[in-house]
């Protein structure tokens, strides 16, 4: 869900860098051919995960929900030279989707995809990341920020999208509603935590950004 006016997303959009043409295909494509095409960064966040990872130029970067791979490309943008980005997801079909626009990018024979389910791959990755990006199932939030957070380096980050749910986080949780309860429960969790700092960022869903000291 967006909660900016339209006229103030478009303004918004309309200041910020342009959406790459081979991002704009693929943005289209996901839309004509692919189930539940809204999960896609689009551009505006988009262009916000491209500048966060071209201001860190990470060696790491490991995403937790590929979809078709858009938050994936643009994550690639700023990777260093010799940078590298891990995206999981356990939905194989979308794998031949999402790989043909990485193999269209000038960064994607930088991008790794893991078929699987997230929680049994993350305890193989490697160390030291630079950059985690938690984009995946909302009940498992808090288990992929425990699994991963060993494996962040000091002062390295971790991104995590949806945190505002559309606006449920703030509405009385029903009891049938897990993916409510556990984001609530995610973000009161990295909050508490004293190894890392964070900042809610109420941009399209909401985007945790968390810092680890
Ligand atoms: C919101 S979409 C990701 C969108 C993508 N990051 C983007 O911005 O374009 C969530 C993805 O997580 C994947 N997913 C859900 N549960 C998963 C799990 N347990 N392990 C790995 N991937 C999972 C789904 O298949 C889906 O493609």
């Amino acid at each position: 869900m967006d909660f900016l006016p339209d006229s103030i997303d478009e303004y918004a959009r309309n200041f910020s860098s342009a959406e790459p043409e081979l991002l704009k295909e693929l943005n289209r494509e996901t839309h004509l051919k692919v189930l539940s095409p809204r999960m896609l960064s689009g551009h505006l966040q988009g262009r916000f995960l491209s500048i966060i990872s071209n201001m860190i130029r990470p060696d790491l970067v490991v995403e937790i929900g590929t979809y078709t791979g858009y938050s994936a490309l643009c994550l690639a943008e700023g990777l260093s030279e010799k940078g590298r980005l891990i995206t999981i997801d356990n939905n194989r079909e979308l794998r031949p989707f999402a790989e043909s626009y990485f193999a269209r990018s000038p960064h994607g024979s930088k991008i790794q995809f893991l078929a699987g389910n997230a929680a049994d791959l993350i305890p193989s990755l490697p160390d030291q990341i630079d950059l985690a990006f938690i984009d995946a199932d909302k009940e498992n939030y808090s288990r992929y920020f425990d699994l991963l957070i060993d494996k962040v380096r000091p002062g390295g980050f971790l991104l995590a999208d949806n945190v505002l749910w559309s606006g449920k986080v703030v509405q009385p949780v029903k009891e049938n509603d897990q993916s409510t309860k556990a984001i609530c429960a995610f973000n009161e969790k990295v909050n508490r935590d004293h190894r890392v700092e964070t900042m809610l960022l109420p941009l399209r869903d909401g985007i945790m950004i968390i810092r680890k000291k």
